[in-house]
C-alpha cells in the first residue's frame, strides 16, 4: 500500500469536507470566522480524522457520513492545539509553521475561536442529514464517544494532569497517566468512531479500542522525542519546550533512545491486536507504523 497517497488523498477528502462546514471568512462574525479557519487550515497532519476513516475501512465498508465524524475530530483536535497554546498554559508562539492562534488574533478571540471549533464539532455530528445513513442509536454513541474523548476524563482531564505535573518529580505511572488522557483518548475516539460508524461488532470493537490504546501511547511518546530531537523548521512549533517548562517525559525517563524503542514497542503490539482483521485493515497497521517514523 502506498502510505503516503492514501495519508494525502485522505487529507484532501478531510480538508475539502472541513473547508464546507466552516463558515467563510466574510460571513459575520467575521474575525472569529477567520480566526477558526486561519488555524484549522494551517496544515495539520490530520491523523485523527485519518484514524476513524481507516477504521471504518478496517471493519466494512464507511458509510458517507465517516466523514463528518473524521472532520469533528479535527474541530477538536485544532480547538484543543489553539487553547494549548495560550499563555495561561504553555504560552507557545508557534504552531502548525505559523504564529499561533493568540498571537495573531490576540487571546480573547483566540478562546472563543477554539469554543467555536468544539461546538462545532458536536454541531456536525447532530446533523441528521450528515448522518442520514447511522441509524440513531449509532449517531448518538458517536456523539457520546466524542464527549468521552474530548472531557473531562479525556484530552481535558489530561491537560489538567500535564499542567499540575509541571515540575513535579512525577513517577513513570504518572507520566503515563497523563498521555493516556490528554493525547490517548482523543485517538481512542477517533477509531471508536469510525468502528462505530462501520457497524462494527462487540468484539472488533474491543480489538480496535486496544490498538488504539497503544498507539495513542506510541503517539505522544513520539511526540516528547520530538520535543528533544526536531527542530522548529520541522515541527512547525518550538523544539526542548517540555525541559523548558520542566516536563518530566519518556526521554527523561529512558533516553531518546529507549523511549523510541518503547514507542516502536506499542506500535508492534497495536498492529498484533488486529490479527483478526483482514487486508482491510492494512491502512490501520500503516498509520500505526507512521505515528512513530513522522518527523512531525
Ligand atoms: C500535536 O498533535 C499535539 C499532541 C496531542 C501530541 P499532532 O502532532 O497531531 O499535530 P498536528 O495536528 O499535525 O498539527
Ligand atoms: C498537547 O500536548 C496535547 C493537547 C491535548 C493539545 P503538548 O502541549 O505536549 O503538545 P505540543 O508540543 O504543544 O504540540
Ligand atoms: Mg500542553
Ligand atoms: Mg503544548
Amino acid at each position: 500500500m502506498d502510505m503516503s497517497r492514501y495519508l494525502e488523498q485522505k487529507r484532501l477528502d478531510v480538508d475539502r469536507f472541513l473547508d464546507q462546514v466552516i463558515p467563510a471568512e466574510k460571513r459575520e462574525p467575521t474575525t472569529l470566522h477567520e480566526a477558526m479557519r486561519y488555524s484549522v487550515f494551517a496544515g495539520g497532519k490530520r491523523v485523527r480524522p485519518i484514524l476513524a476513516i481507516a477504521a471504518a475501512e478496517a471493519v466494512g465498508t464507511p458509510p458517507r457520513s465517516v466523514l463528518a465524524i473524521a472532520s469533528s475530530l479535527e474541530l477538536i483536535h485544532t480547538y484543543s492545539l489553539i487553547h494549548d497554546d495560550l499563555p495561561a498554559m504553555d504560552n507557545d508562539d508557534y504552531r502548525r509553521g505559523k504564529l499561533t492562534n493568540h498571537k495573531v488574533y490576540g487571546e480573547a478571540m483566540a478562546i472563543l475561536a477554539g469554543d467555536a471549533l468544539l461546538t462545532l464539532a458536536f454541531e456536525l455530528c447532530s446533523r441528521t442529514d450528515l448522518m442520514d445513513d447511522l441509524e440513531p442509536q449509532r449517531q448518538v454513541q458517536i456523539i457520546y464517544e466524542l464527549a468521552v474523548g474530548s472531557g473531562h476524563l479525556g484530552m481535558v482531564g489530561g491537560q489538567v494532569l500535564d499542567i499540575q505535573a509541571e515540575h513535579q518529580d512525577i513517577d513513570l505511572t504518572a507520566l503515563q497517566r497523563i498521555h493516556a488522557y490528554k493525547t490517548g483518548m482523543l485517538i481512542r475516539a477517533a477509531v471508536r468512531m469510525g468502528a462505530v460508524a462501520a457497524s462494527a461488532g462487540a468484539e472488533q470493537l474491543q480489538h480496535l479500542t486496544g490498538f488504539a490504546e497503544d498507539i495513542g501511547l506510541a503517539f505522544q511518546i513520539a511526540d516528547d522525542v520530538l520535543n528533544v530531537t526536531g527542530t522548529r523548521e520541522q515541527l512547525g512549533k518550538n523544539a526542548m519546550t517540555d525541559a523548558q517548562r520542566g516536563k518530566k517525559t519518556y526521554p527523561t525517563f529512558y533516553g531518546v533512545d529507549g523511549a523510541r524503542a518503547l514507542a516502536d514497542q506499542c506500535v508492534r503490539r497495536a498492529i498484533e491486536r488486529l490479527s483478526s482483521f483482514d487486508g482491510k485493515a492494512d491502512a490501520l497497521r500503516e498509520l500505526a507504523r507512521y505515528i512513530t517514523e513522522r518527523q512531525n
